[in-house]
């Protein structure tokens, strides 16, 4: 008979759409959503940012007449810290009073402590909490950081966030005193925010933490828990984006571990989550609600991402590590000079290392 071979077809024909209507129910979701954050950890987290908040001042460094301004060094890893004798030679006889080192390990890594000297002097692995990219498990970690160095010691005055696949792109000296001392350093500062100095140092400090609010993906981003998520609290006209890498002050330090109504927002899961970076909105959202003019609305941590799939930033490689590559990265049009650049492979280590001295922190 004929129609046996048209039945079969047709039949087919007609499953295929059947076929597209089960599939998100056989199939598992891609990219599914991350778990909420455990409520023991919150528990943890508030215990915590509250003693920081009532503990911690944040002007203490500039009512003492010889005052000690540090740098606290916060990094955040769920891997070994590759760089870490970059960072030694970076550290590396330093005046042990003008830095501390904290460290965020995801517990579940199995993170191997530096051997390094300076990562020895004392213990800087802080209590963390396992977390999970591209979900407010990282605001939590950047948050945990910034309580604990500012509970630490009263003379942390900066806040710089590094992940392990950042380097320095100076030397010590010339980042405390493009921080700290000098006046030219920000492009985008007016006079008068530079102008006044006491004891050496400006009075007035601006956090930088790159604020956007232009950029195509924004829209999705901010429905990415649900069309009405965000309200009332932070309106689509509020909502910013910018790199996760950021300076910060420690009147910013303290906004920031005070906040709980943005918190509340930003720290539910997404549908997906490729579609929420939320420790790429937080902090900007929140700082150019609550301060706009003291940050610049740039970062000092250069990244590339051109050519940028699944949200990563251009990785580089070893023989892409030279002298011209580190000045082309420490160009920039907002500051002298970015600061730190990302990311490259942990095998750049060796090639980074021959060129420190002579390049890299000849500053
Ligand atoms: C970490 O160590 C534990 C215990 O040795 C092991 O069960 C686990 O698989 C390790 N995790 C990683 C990511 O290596
Ligand atoms: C950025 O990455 C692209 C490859 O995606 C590369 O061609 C380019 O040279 C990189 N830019 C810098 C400044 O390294
Ligand atoms: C500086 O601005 C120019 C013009 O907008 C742009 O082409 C260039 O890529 C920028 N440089 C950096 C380092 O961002």
């Amino acid at each position: 008979m004929f129609s046996t071979p048209f039945v079969l077809s047709f039949s087919l024909i007609l499953s295929l759409p059947i076929l597209f209507l089960l599939a998100p129910h056989i199939l598992p979701p891609r990219n599914p959503p991350d778990p909420p954050i455990p409520l023991p950890d919150e528990i943890d987290d508030l215990s915590l940012f509250s003693r920081a908040a009532s503990r911690s001042s944040s002007v203490s460094h500039l009512s003492s007449s010889h005052p000690k301004l540090k740098i606290a060094f916060l990094f955040l890893t769920n891997t070994d810290l590759h760089f870490a004798p970059l960072w030694d030679k970076f550290f590396h006889k330093v005046d042990p009073n003008l830095f501390n080192i904290y460290i965020h390990a995801d517990p579940t890594a199995n993170v191997t402590r530096p051997r390094s000297p300076v990562f020895l002097r004392h213990d800087p692995f802080i209590t963390s909490k396992r977390t999970y990219r591209a979900s407010p498990t990282l605001i939590s970690a950047t948050r945990r950081l910034l309580a604990t160095a500012l509970l630490d010691d009263p003379s942390n005055s900066f806040f710089a966030l590094v992940s392990q696949y950042c380097i320095p792109l100076h030397s010590f000296r010339y980042i405390y005193h493009s921080l700290f001392a000098s006046r030219s350093f920000d492009l985008t500062s007016s006079e008068s925010d530079s102008d006044s100095t006491q004891f050496g140092v400006r009075v007035r400090y601006k956090s930088f933490v790159e604020v956007i609010s232009e950029e195509p993906r924004l829209w999705k981003r901010y429905t990415a828990r649900g069309r009405y998520k965000m309200m009332p609290e932070v309106p689509f006209h509020k909502f910013r984006v910018g790199s996760q890498f950021f300076i910060m002050t420690r009147k910013h330090a303290l906004l920031v571990i005070k906040d709980r109504s943005l918190w509340r927002k930003f720290k539910v899961p997404c549908y997906r989550s490729d579609e929420c970076y939320p420790e790429e909105h937080y902090f900007p959202t929140l700082l150019s609600m609550q301060d706009p003019d003291g940050v610049t609305h740039y970062t000092l941590t250069r990244v590339n991402w051109t050519g940028t799939r699944n949200g990563h930033p251009y990785t580089y490689r070893p023989t892409e590590v030279s002298a011209i590559l580190i000045d082309r990265l420490r160009q920039s049009n907002y500051s002298s000079s970015y600061l730190f650049a990302r990311k490259f492979t942990p095998d750049c280590l060796t090639p980074l290392l021959k060129l420190a001295d002579s390049v890299i922190f000849r500053d």
